[in-house]
């Protein structure tokens, strides 16, 4: 079987770019890999969806629906999406373990005040100058994980030794080989 990896974190955490490392490894290892991001996702399966508390968890339902999907037909998903809601997450769980598939959440712990510089999508300083509302981690809800499978501290190390801590997180998951 395959899984399912939640990457969620705060908006510039990096989660995207943990995900696209450690699908790339993965290819290299001719082991089959998807990142089901939570902006394209959006685009192409949620359009009709906005960032209120009932959208962002639809959201989430409906991303994780697909990467059961696909984790249970031996594929390993990577999902980068900012998830802010505990109970969200727990539902994404609790939908993969109903279904046999393993699921693992990996909270890339970027601070705020790190993810605020970084603003590789320029959101911190449209939210700052009052241009949007509702970013998560300033004035929209961020729920930090209480448990999760791995905390990555990426605003201590390089990406490199990120996407290795989530590499040897799925080499270490029961059933799977390496
Ligand atoms: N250890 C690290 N792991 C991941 N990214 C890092 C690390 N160190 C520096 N970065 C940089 O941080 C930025 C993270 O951006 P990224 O788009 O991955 O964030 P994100 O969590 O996907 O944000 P969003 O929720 O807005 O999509 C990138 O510019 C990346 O190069
Ligand atoms: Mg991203």
């Amino acid at each position: 079987v395959g899984a399912t990896v939640l990457l969620t974190g705060l908006p510039s955490a990096g989660k995207s770019t943990i995900a696209d490392g450690v699908a790339a490894c993965l290819r290299a290892e001719r082991r089959p890999a998807e990142v089901l991001d939570g902006d394209e996702l959006r685009r192409r399966i949620a359009p009709d969806l906005g960032f209120g508390a009932a959208d962002r968890r639809e959201n989430l339902r409906r991303i994780g629906y697909v990467a059961a999907l696909l984790a249970r037909h031996g594929v390993t998903v990577l999902m980068p999406v900012i998830a802010p809601y505990a109970a969200s997450r727990a539902e994404l769980r609790a939908s993969h373990t109903s279904l046999g598939v393993p699921f693992v959440e990996v909270h890339v712990a970027t601070p705020l005040e790190v993810c605020r510089r970084r603003d590789v999508k320029g959101l911190y300083r449209r939210q700052r100058a009052g241009r949007m509302r509702g970013l998560t981690g300033v004035d929209d809800v961020y729920e930090v994980p209480i448990d999760p499978e791995l905390r990555v501290p990426a605003h201590e190390q390089t990406i490199e030794e990120s996407v290795a801590m989530v590499r040897r997180l799925l080499s270490d998951l029961p059933g799977r080989r390496r």
